[in-house]
Parts: structure tokens; C-alpha cells; sequence
């Protein structure tokens, strides 16, 4: 058996969502296992400030591309600067993400639209783009999509979100099973309730986490650091024969009955 299973060196990895939360995590720890990371974000300091810290903390290449990914029509051509810059791309976590919150017959269509275009529809064209490159020079490579627990089960008042991540479920599963002939591995990580910018407003809320803390056997929230060892798994050789599944990092959510 290799002793470096999971070792990344000579990786390239695009990471969005990279400048904070989950993202930040997941290419810092790619970039510890020897993997350069590009980041993607709308906020250009902070993007930049990820790439640099990641690039002090663990002496790999970074670099950071602002970029608001409701532009999914855009997305080909990002992948294609980030690619050229890089000198190409071996991983790519699908990992930005948004949400609106309400009643569903209150949703605005233009939120819904949204939070499809940014966890969905970008997931799908940046895939596009990276199967191309991938196909043609016959590399293989590796996406890992981040998922959720709404890809299992419902919870009112995130009907967009839900659609969106039971949607990425999907596509993670179709994707695995036509690209496996170019070696293009597809799978999904499910976090459980992770203590994040994007959770801020629901761990401030005295009951939402004690329902949170009752529901988790673990008896915590996660941290973005619980979910890297299942992302360098799945993009490591460690994890070169895993497709098409959703792994859950959920502190055992989804086993209580
Ligand atoms: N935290 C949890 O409990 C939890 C649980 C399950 C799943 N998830 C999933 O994990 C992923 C990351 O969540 P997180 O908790 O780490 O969130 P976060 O801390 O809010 O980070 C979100 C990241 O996505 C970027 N982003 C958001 N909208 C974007 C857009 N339109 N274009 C480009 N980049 C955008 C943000 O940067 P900018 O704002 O600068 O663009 C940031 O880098 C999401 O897909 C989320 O659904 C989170």
C-alpha cells in the first residue's frame, strides 16, 4: 500500500467560496497536504486575504479571482483564466453558497432565482468547463461538491435552498456516472449545522440551536475544520475508486431516529 494516499502535491484545486467559512478550510487543508489552491469570492480583500494567509500558513501557491458566481453565464470564462493562470486544475470544490429564508409563499422569485443560479447553476457550468479541460488532456481530476442536509430531508422555510441542494445531489450522482470514462470523479459532502458566517443568524438563536444541539448525538455544532479530512479524502488517491456519493459530516444528524 502508498504511505501517501493522501498526499496532494503537484495538485491544482479551485476552490469557491474560498475566502471564508467552509471554503477557507478546505483549501487551507489542500494546500497543507501540498496542493495549490485558487480561490473564488465577491469580495475582493477578503478573497485575497484568504489567499495570502493560506499562502504564509503552508508555502504553496495561491492565487484569489473575484468573481459573483449569479453569473453563471460567466463561469466558462472565469474557469478558463483560472485555469491559464494556474496551469490547470485538477480539483474543483464546488463550495459557494447561498440562501433566503421565509415563508415559502413569500419567496421572491428573483431570491430563488439566485440561490439556484450561485449553488447550482455555477456548480454545473464550472464542472462543464473543468470536464473540457480535463477530457483533453485525459488527466482525470476530481469535484467535490458541497451539499447539505437539506439534499436528505426538509425544513420549512428554505424551499430555495433545499431545491438547490437536493438539485447539486442529483447532479453530483448524473455527473459520477457519465464522466467516470474520462476519470473525473464527482461526489458531494453533506455538512450537518456548521458554525459559519452563513449560520451566524441561527447560532444567535437561543431556540433554533438548542433544537440544533438536541438533533446532533455529538451534541455540538460542526466546525469548518470537521469537513477536511472528507474533502482531501475525496480528492486524494486515498479516495480514487469513491463516485458518485454524498458523504455526511453531520455530528450523526442523520442516524438519530
Ligand atoms: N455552515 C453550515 O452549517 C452549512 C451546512 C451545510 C452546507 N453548507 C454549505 O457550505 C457552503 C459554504 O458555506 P459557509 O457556511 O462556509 O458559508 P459562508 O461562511 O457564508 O461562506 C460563503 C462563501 O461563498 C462565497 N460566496 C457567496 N455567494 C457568492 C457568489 N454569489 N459568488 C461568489 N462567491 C460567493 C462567499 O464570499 P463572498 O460573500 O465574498 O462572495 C464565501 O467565500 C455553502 O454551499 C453552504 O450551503 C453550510
Amino acid at each position: 500500500m502508498e504511505s501517501n494516499l493522501f498526499d496532494l502535491s503537484g495538485k491544482t484545486a479551485l476552490v469557491t467560496g474560498g475566502s471564508r467559512g467552509i471554503g477557507y478550510a478546505i483549501a487551507e487543508a489542500f494546500a497543507r497536504q501540498g496542493a495549490n489552491v485558487a480561490l473564488v469570492a465577491r469580495t475582493a480583500r477578503q478573497v485575497m486575504e484568504a489567499a495570502n494567509s493560506i499562502e504564509r500558513r503552508t508555502g504553496r501557491r495561491t492565487w484569489s479571482f473575484v468573481f459573483n458566481l449569479e453569473n453563471c453565464d460567466g463561469a466558462e470564462v472565469l474557469f478558463g483564466k483560472v485555469a491559464e493562470e494556474t496551469g490547470g486544475i485538477d480539483i474543483l470544490v464546488n463550495c459557494a453558497g447561498t440562501t433566503v429564508r421565509g415563508p415559502s409563499e413569500d419567496i421572491d422569485l428573483k431570491d430563488w432565482q439566485r440561490v439556484q443560479d450561485v449553488n447550482l447553476k455555477s456548480a454545473f457550468a464550472l464542472s462543464q468547463a473543468f470536464c473540457r479541460g480535463r477530457k483533453q488532456s485525459g488527466a482525470g481530476g476530481s469535484i467535490i461538491n458541497i451539499g447539505s442536509l437539506a439534499c436528505q430531508g426538509a425544513r420549512p422555510t428554505i424551499a430555495a435552498y433545499s431545491a438547490s441542494k437536493g438539485g447539486l445531489l442529483m447532479l453530483t450522482k448524473t455527473l459520477a456516472v457519465e464522466w467516470a470514462k474520462y476519470g473525473i470523479t464527482v461526489n458531494a459532502i453533506g455538512p450537518g449545522y456548521i458554525e459559519t458566517e452563513l449560520t451566524a443568524p441561527l447560532l444567535a438563536d437561543a431556540d433554533f440551536n438548542e433544537w440544533v444541539l438536541s438533533k446532533t448525538p455529538l451534541k455540538r455544532w460542526g466546525r469548518p475544520g470537521d469537513l477536511v479530512g472528507t474533502a482531501i479524502l475525496l480528492a486524494s488517491k486515498a479516495g480514487q475508486f469513491i463516485t458518485g456519493q454524498i458523504v455526511y459530516v453531520d455530528g450523526g444528524w442523520l442516524a438519530l431516529l
